[in-house]
């Protein structure tokens, strides 16, 4: 079913094509880049001091501001080492944007990550950037090795067994957190970044790193959760926001390598860990290799590279989508009730294990994770830097500039999504024959692109869903979710972040 949904959209991108060129060829008739209204960097950073209008933002806020004050194209400065950018927020501007974003595209890089690979450990990195690390020619050669060991779909059902056993784990889990009231603790969303570092551990370094109770004695992973949230707290700070470590290691900036350096060191030590392993014990080894063991054949350095930017990459965007699911389901009952009574199909008990097989039915729950990511987007945007001059909302945008993409405006557009502001899950059905229902199929496809597009695209997407839908799955079966509180807040750093205590409602069915 799924792989049917991502060929159909697939279909739908590649019908939209020939109307990009027809567009481009007017360039000539286009206003000049320098015309594009553009914001100075004095006024950024006036903005952004305490009482300014851009202070403590969210990004979706921040972007509704420049929206209205400047429309659907911006020029916003470079700052601090930062490049110049254009923001876009027209769809089909995106269109014209991932249509002319060459051979090997080019996203802004998370250049403190960049600066400690390529500086300080190169004794890892010297080989294989890894994908967030690398542009041009050497990110092609890491995601030729990669594609077909992440992106194939006969990989990932490798993991389900696995993936399962540790949500259904997190199910009993939740089960003793709750208080008097069935209410989770408000701290529930370590729980679940937890959960999802678990999964991520488990399947890019065959491990159990055994934190779901967050009571481990195992000091390495310990370790490891302590320095990877660091990471998510930090990372923008340094990469997103002006920052002068670009021209001075200070102190908090030395620190922060540290966190690289332990995390390095600590997927270094799990990969020789599961080397010792699969050699004292090569019967293990079978014709179905996972995502480790296929690394490994390659090169030993490829797998600590890839493990890394998983983890990276994969834990909190995998957590902050589960949590956002949960959330959604919890204020929309009647549709938490229609999900049940799917899964009350496939899961007949509550200890029935969800199989590659049995899930291949079970387009509700696929619904309503796309409409979770349509309306509490994880992640604000994606980037290009064109290989091409472009048009772009009339103005023409010249090859080598990088433009972020925000589709917030699209995606909760009453033309694109009618009725947007309603969870309605029955969008994304093929078979949704209710003419009261509008569907999905009928928005620019370039609106909805959670996890990007074309040959950059995220590289852990199926694991992400399969994580995803089968802790959904378990806990829906499970649980009864309510939300007796104000809505969650968000905060925006790479990735929107729930920032409010989880107290959701779990009552036993
Ligand atoms: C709901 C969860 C996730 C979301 C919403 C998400 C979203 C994204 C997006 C939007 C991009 C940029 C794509 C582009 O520029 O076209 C990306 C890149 C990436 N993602 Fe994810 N991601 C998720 C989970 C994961 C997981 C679980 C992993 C690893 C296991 C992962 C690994 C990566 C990597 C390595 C890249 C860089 C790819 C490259 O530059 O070639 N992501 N992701």
């Amino acid at each position: 079913m799924l792989i049917r949904q991502t060929a159909s959209i697939s279909r739908r991108l590649l019908t939209t094509t020939s109307t990009s060129f027809s567009l481009d060829n007017q360039l000539s008739q286009n206003k000049s880049f320098s015309e594009i209204p553009s914001i100075s960097a004095l006024k950024v950073v006036v903005r952004n001091i305490p009482g300014g209008k851009y202070y403590n933002k969210s990004m979706t806020q921040l972007h509704e501001l420049l929206y209205d004050e400047y429309g659907s194209i911006l020029r916003f400065p470079g700052l601090f080492g930062r490049p110049p950018v254009v923001f876009a927020y027209d769809a089909k501007d995106f269109e014209k944007v991932y249509r002319n974003e060459g051979v090997w595209p080019e996203r802004l890089n998370l250049d403190s990550l960049v600066y400690y690979r390529k500086t300080k450990r190169s004794d890892i990195y010297d080989k294989f950037a890894g994908l967030f690390s690398s542009q041009g020619e050497e990110w092609h050669s890491m995601r030729t090795i990669t594609n077909p060991i992440l992106m194939q779909p006969k990989t990932m059902k490798l993991y389900c067994t696995q993936v399962d056993e540790i949500a259904k784990e997190f199910v009993g889990i939740m089960r003793k957190l709750r208080d008097e009231k069935c209410e989770m603790p408000a701290d529930f969303s370590n729980y679940i970044n937890s959960w999802s570092l678990e999964s991520v551990v488990a399947v890019a370094l065959e491990r159990r790193l055994n934190i779901l109770s967050g009571s481990s004695n195992d000091e390495k992973a310990q370790e490891l959760i302590k320095n990877i949230r660091i990471f998510f707290e930090k990372s923008f700070e340094f990469d997103g926001l002006p920052s002068v470590w670009r021209y001075y290691e200070t102190k908090s900036f030395k620190d922060f390598l540290k966190v690289y350096d332990t995390i390095t060191n600590i997927v270094l030590y799990f990969i020789e860990e599961a080397v010792a392993r699969i050699e004292s014990n090569p019967s293990l080894s079978s014709n179905e290799d996972g995502i480790l063991r296929k690394l490994l054949k390659i090169d030993k350095k490829a797998a600590v590279v890839m493990a890394s930017d998983m983890l990276l990459a994969g834990v909190d965007t995998t957590a902050t989508a589960a949590i956002n699911t949960l959330y959604c389901l919890a204020k929309n009952p009647d549709k938490q009730e229609i999900l049940r009574k799917e899964l009350i199909n496939i899961l007949q008990t509550k200890e029935t294990q969800l199989t590659a097989e049995n899930m291949k039915n079970l387009p509700y729950l696929r619904g309503v994770i796309k409409e979770t990511l349509r309306i509490m987007p994880v992640i604000s945007g994606t980037a290009r830097k064109v290989s091409n001059d472009v048009s772009i909302s009339g103005y023409k945008v010249p090859a080598g500039t990088h433009v972020i993409m925000v589709p917030i405006f699209e995606t909760t557009n009453e033309k694109q999504y009618p009725q947007p502001e309603k969870f309605m899950p029955e969008r994304w059905l093929r078979e949704n024959n209710d003419p009261q229902c509008p569907h999905a199929k009928n928005a620019n496809p370039f609106t909805f692109l959670p996890f990007g597009f074309g040959s950059r695209m995220c590289i852990g997407r199926r694991l992400a869903e399969l994580e995803i839908e089968v802790l959904i799955a378990n806990v829906i079966r499970n649980f009864k979710l309510e939300w007796h509180h104000p809505d969650m807040k968000i905060k925006s750093t790479f990735v929107n972040l729930p920032i409010s205590d989880l107290k959701f409602k779990a009552i036993d069915l």
